[in-house]
Formats: C-alpha cells, structure tokens, sequence
C-alpha cells in the first residue's frame, strides 16, 4: 500500500509541475488546470491509502471519517466555486492563503504537542508556525483590502521599520529559547509577535502595490505548506509547497518588476518607501463628456482602435459586449486591439482570464510593453473601466504614491474615450489628470449599458 502511494505522490508531483507549465500560456491553460485536477485527485487518492493504513482504529471507522471530512469540503468548495463572483476571486483567493496558514500552525502546534523532541524537528515547528502565522494575519488584511472593507491607503506607524526590524529579532530569541527548552511559552509568544507581524508588514502596503502583496502572501502560503509537509512527513506537501512558493516568488519578482517596485522594498512591508504625498484631489480641471452615440459616431470613423480594460470591466461584466463591439468594428476593416496592463484589475491575468471567457482572439490582446509605442498612431482609445493603470501622474508627479509605475500611455492618442461612473479615484486612491486632458472624453455610466448602447448606435454594415 505505502508504495503505491508513494507511486501516487510521484506521478501528482509531476503532473503539478506540467500544470504549471500549461498555465503559462493562454493557449494551453484549460489543459494545465485538468492536469492539476488530476494531481490533486491522485494526491488525495494516495493521502487516504496511507490514513487507512497508519490508522489505530478500525479501518471502517477511519474510513468514514475521511469520507465525511471530504465531503463537508466537497460541498464547502463546490458551494463556494459556484457562488463566488468573478470579481471576488481575488479576495477569495486571499481568504484560501490564510487557510494555509492557519492549517501550518495547527500542524504545528499539534506536531509539537505529540511528537518527539530534538532540535530538527524543534526547528521545523517554530518555522512552520512563524510563517503560517504571518501568512494567516497577512492574508486577512489583503482579503479586508480587496474587498473594500478596509482602507487601502498604507498604514504609517511611527518607526514602522523598527517595529518589522524588532519582531524579526525578538522571534530569533524566542526561537533559542524554544529550541533550548521546548516550552510553550516562547512558541505563543512567537505565534503573537508572527500574527502582529503578518497584519503590519500587509498594512503598511499601498493599494497600487497590493498585486505584489497578494502574490507574496502566496509564496508564503507555500513555504507554509512545505512547512507543514517537513513536520506530517509528506513528501508531496513538501513539493507542493516548494512549488507554489517558488512560483509566487517569482510571480511577486516579475510584478514588482513590472511596476518598477523593489521586489526588497514590499516584502519588508514598505521599507525606503515614504508615503505618496499627492493624493485624491491634487488633479482637477474641467472634462468633457460625450454620450454612447457621439462614441459610435466616433469609432465609425475610425481606422485604429486599442482597447484597455480594467477592474470597472469585471464589475461590469461588460468583457461580452466589448468583445462584440471589437468584432463588429473588425468585419467593418478597423484595426482593432487590446491593451493589458500587468495589474489591471485584482488578479495577476485577470484581464486575460474575462476576455479569453468573452471569446477575443489571444492574438488582438497585447500586452502594455507590446502596444504602448503605437498608440501615438492610435485614433481612438476606449479605457473601459480602467483608471490606475492609465493614469500620467505614474510618470509626471514624482509625489504621487503610483509614481514610478508603468502605465498605458493612452493620451498619446488622437482621442480617449473613458468609460467609468463618476470622477472617483481608482484602487489607489489617486486622482487622475488623463480625464481633464483635452484629447479625453469621459462617457459615464455602468461600461456594460453604454458599451450595449454604442452597440446600438453603431450603422449596421451594409449587406454583400
Ligand atoms: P482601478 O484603478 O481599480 O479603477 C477601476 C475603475 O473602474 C474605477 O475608477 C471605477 O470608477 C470604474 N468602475 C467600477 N465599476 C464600474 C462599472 N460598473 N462601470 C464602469 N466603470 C466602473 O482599475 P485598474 O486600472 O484596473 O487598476 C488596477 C488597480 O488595482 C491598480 O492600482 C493595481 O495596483 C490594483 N491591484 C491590482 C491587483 C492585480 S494583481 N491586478 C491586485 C490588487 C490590487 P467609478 O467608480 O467612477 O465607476
């Protein structure tokens, strides 16, 4: 029986490893997730061969209560997967990682209340339970973050810095206390200044740096994973772990490096960054508007058309009629495109996942690096629900908290439609210049009623 788990493990390790590769790339990402079905399922399958065969109880007894702590989360998670909107999957997800870390200290605590003492495994308990910790209360403040529930703004403790710097070292003392006695107190006291750790270091992060936050914390949740797979002595939990850990710190490397941020800079919760000194308000001036049918007028005549998407297009679920609007201004002969910032929306992708659902070909959608340099050649840009990601203070005000930050170079087109419901700021809480510029026009409302409302307006092509 142990070796056919063990087969088992080997074969979900390698299947995790070609789902990851399959998710690299929009083409082939439908297979990857079956692939990691698949592991998942083995991964499972071998986990209750090895409960049956450790168990003291009747094998009966075992059995049913596996079966119905798999059912409980089978109908928790298929529940949950069905009802969860597409909007709330990042803090979803958010929610998934203090799960992950709130199961390491468990694993933790009861490791250590049950097993032999020695120092490897000593050492595998404290770092178990110090990462699950900052993780768990690191992924509660992003999940209060990304759904609105908090503010986003960064939270300025007097000495933030010191307080990250003195939780560091006091959890090195407590770890030699606990090593050298193997006491409770040193570990609670760990598990409290982890906790404190984990809500302050997400805290102090701005809301334009969270994408790097939410990538960080599942990297984290990963080492907690692997934390807790060195002191239960499973192989698989261990690769996993190291998977997810490795390919969140390499996501969390290439977002900070698409935001020009220091990758050191977020992990240590804000560390060398002073907080933006322009905020909402510091842009003002007079906008225009237009209404749906001067925009269908607009894009009639047009001969090139990007299209950039952001967070307002999940909310307003408008990715099926821009998708038909594209395809319509295409069998007119318009050149049309999209253009994706690498954190539009709340999810690494997320623009991706929503037009990829709406049927746009892959190969119209490119990405902020492939498309800036053309739209000064652009006629016409639709920013649908995007804001941050479109916004000129990134590059003009040095005292803005998004400065620094890349970002679609939209204004450098003829004209700029924006597509939102009001003046408010975006995610990060910074007014943005673009809607008082004279090439802008703002069309308010939800984007999904004026996207269908364009549609209308637009001249049906004559027959052949
Ligand atoms: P945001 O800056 O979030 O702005 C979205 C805009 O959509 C808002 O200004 C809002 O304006 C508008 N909107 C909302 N609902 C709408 C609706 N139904 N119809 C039309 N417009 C609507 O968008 P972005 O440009 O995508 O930037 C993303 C931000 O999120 C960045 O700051 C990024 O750092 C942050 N973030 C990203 C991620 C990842 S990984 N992508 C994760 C966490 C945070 P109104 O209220 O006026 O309509």
């Amino acid at each position: 029986m142990t070796s056919l788990a063990q087969a088992l493990y080997l074969l979900a390790a390698v299947l995790f490893v070609l789902s990851l590769a399959g998710l690299s790339k929009q083409t082939t990402a439908r297979r990857g997730t079956v692939l990691g079905m698949v592991g998942m399922g083995l991964a499972l399958a071998a986990t209750v061969l090895l409960s049956l065969e450790a168990s003291r109880r009747p094998v009966l007894v075992t059995g049913l209560l596996i079966a119905l702590v798999l059912a409980i989360g089978a109908v928790a998670g298929t529940w949950r997967a069905r009802s969860v909107e597409m909007t709330q999957m990042p803090e979803m997800i958010a929610v998934l990682h203090s799960f992950v870390g709130l199961a390491a200290v468990l694993v933790g605590y009861g490791s250590w209340l049950t097993e032999e003492a020695d120092v490897v495994h000593g050492v595998e308990v404290y770092l178990g339970v110090l990462i699950g910790a900052v993780t768990l209360t690191g992924s509660v403040v992003a999940y209060l973050k990304l759904a609105a529930k908090i503010r986003t703004a960064p939270l300025v403790l007097p000495g933030r810095n010191l307080l990250n710097l003195g939780a560091l070292v006091a959890s090195a003392g407590l770890m030699v206390w606990f090593l050298a006695t193997n006491g409770a107190v040193p570990l609670v006291l760990m598990t409290v200044v982890a906790l404190a750790l984990g809500w302050h270091l997400v805290a102090s992060i701005g809301g334009g740096d969270m994408p790097v936050v939410v990538s960080m914390l599942n990297s984290y949740s990963g080492w907690a994973a692997a934390a807790a797979g060195f002191m239960l002595g499973n192989d698989l939990l261990i690769v996993t772990g190291a998977l997810v850990g490795s390919s969140g710190a390499i996501l969390s490397y290439l977002m900070c490096k698409a935001m020009n941020r220091s990758f050191l800079s977020v992990i240590l919760g804000g560390f060398g960054v002073e907080a933006g000194t322009s905020a909402a308000g510091a842009a003002d001036g007079e906008h225009r508007e237009m209404s749906a049918a001067d925009v269908a007028e607009l894009l009639a005549d047009a001969r090139s058309v990007v299209v950039t998407p952001g967070y307002g297009m999940a909310v307003a679920k408008a990715q099926y009629p821009v998708a038909e609007l594209v395809s319509r201004l295409r069998a007119t002969g318009v050149e049309v495109r999209f253009g994706v910032h690498p954190v539009a929306g709340r999810l690494p992708g997320h623009m991706n996942v929503l037009l990829a659902e709406a049927r746009v070909p892959y190969d119209i959608v490119l990405e902020m690096d492939e498309i800036n340099d053309d739209l000064a050649e652009t006629d016409v840009v639709l920013v649908i629900g995007a804001n941050d990601t479109v916004n000129p203070a990134a590059l003009d005000d040095p005292g803005s908290p998004i400065a620094g930050m890349p970002v679609l170079e939209v204004w450098k087109a003829r004209q700029v439609v924006v597509f939102k419901r009001s003046m408010a700021t975006g995610y990060a809480g910074v007014q943005n210049p673009l809607f008082f510029r004279e090439n802008t026009a703002m069309l308010f409302g939800d984007a999904k009623t004026q996207v269908e409302a364009i549609l209308a307006a637009l001249p049906v092509p004559a027959a052949h």
